[in-house]
């Protein structure tokens, strides 16, 4: 695994942004494999700095995401396909129609898992996948426990996953109990990984990330056995290690 140490959040998102705007520009149809929650809010951000000042452009480029909560539509303000329209999409030339994110409200909820490995396979896989990291070492929302060679999937979110995104609801109750998420063995099929950490927060998670046992107990250790994997961490994401 690459690391990149960084002294702050603004940094580590500058560093992201870079490497992805470096990969758009060198094979533009790339397939991107984005990520939600707080981390890569900066670096969504400087992608669409930077595009409004460049010649970039994202009209060939395909997006899958990681996760949807379950129950929740589209147009839901907590949906992370909302998430994706605000951050992101439209603020780029990114098609609509090549951005993808698993139905959380579809009816049969198995067949989308179905659909969306289908869906990424006959996109030849995802060429760079953007990770954050659950404080309790979740990679999209692959909570503990998870096997390895699971593929798409529908979750039951744990109580701790629920309050730490609560902040982005009204109340804790209203956090959906399932989600449905993108396998392990999904994303580590990704040709090329980049997993971002920032703040103290993810300090235990990145000491065990980085020393731990590789284990299904900590879903993130899998990326260990990953061979293009650059890790873009903070100081205080790092203060557990002795990096
Ligand atoms: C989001 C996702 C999650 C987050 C993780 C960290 O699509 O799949 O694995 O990356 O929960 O969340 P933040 O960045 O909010 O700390």
């Amino acid at each position: 695994m690459d690391i990149i140490k960084v002294t702050s959040y603004e940094e580590m998102s500058a560093e992201a942004a870079k490497i992805i705007i470096d990969r758009v520009k060198e094979t533009p149809s790339i397939t991107l494999g984005l990520a939600t929650g707080g981390t890569p809010i900066g670096t969504y951000k400087k992608l669409v700095e930077d595009y409004g000042k460049s010649a970039a452009t994202y009209q060939h480029v395909s997006t899958v995401n990681l996760d949807e909560y379950i129950g929740l539509s589209g147009d839901h303000p907590q949906s992370y396909r909302m998430y994706m329209e605000n951050h992101l999409f439209k603020h780029i030339d990114i098609p609509a129609h090549q951005t993808y994110l698993p139905d959380g409200t579809a009816e049969n909820l198995m067949k989308e898992c179905q659909r969306y490995d289908q869906l990424i396979e006959n996109m030849g896989g995802v060429d760079l996948q953007l990770l954050g990291i659950g404080q309790n070492g979740h990679i999209g929302f692959n909570e503990p426990g998870t096997p390895f060679n699971s593929r798409t999937h529908i979750i039951d979110l744990m109580e701790s996953t629920r309050k730490a995104n609560s902040r982005y609801f009204p109340t804790l109750e209203s956090v959906p109990e399932q989600a449905i998420t993108m396998g392990i063995q999904s994303i580590f099929e990704s040709k090329e990984i980049l997993l971002l950490a920032s703040g103290q927060k993810k300090a235990e998670a990145i000491y065990k990330l980085l020393e731990g046992k590789i284990s299904e107990d900590f879903p993130a250790s899998i990326l260990r056995n990953h061979l293009n994997v650059t890790l873009i961490a903070d100081a205080a994401a790092l203060s557990h290690t002795d990096l």
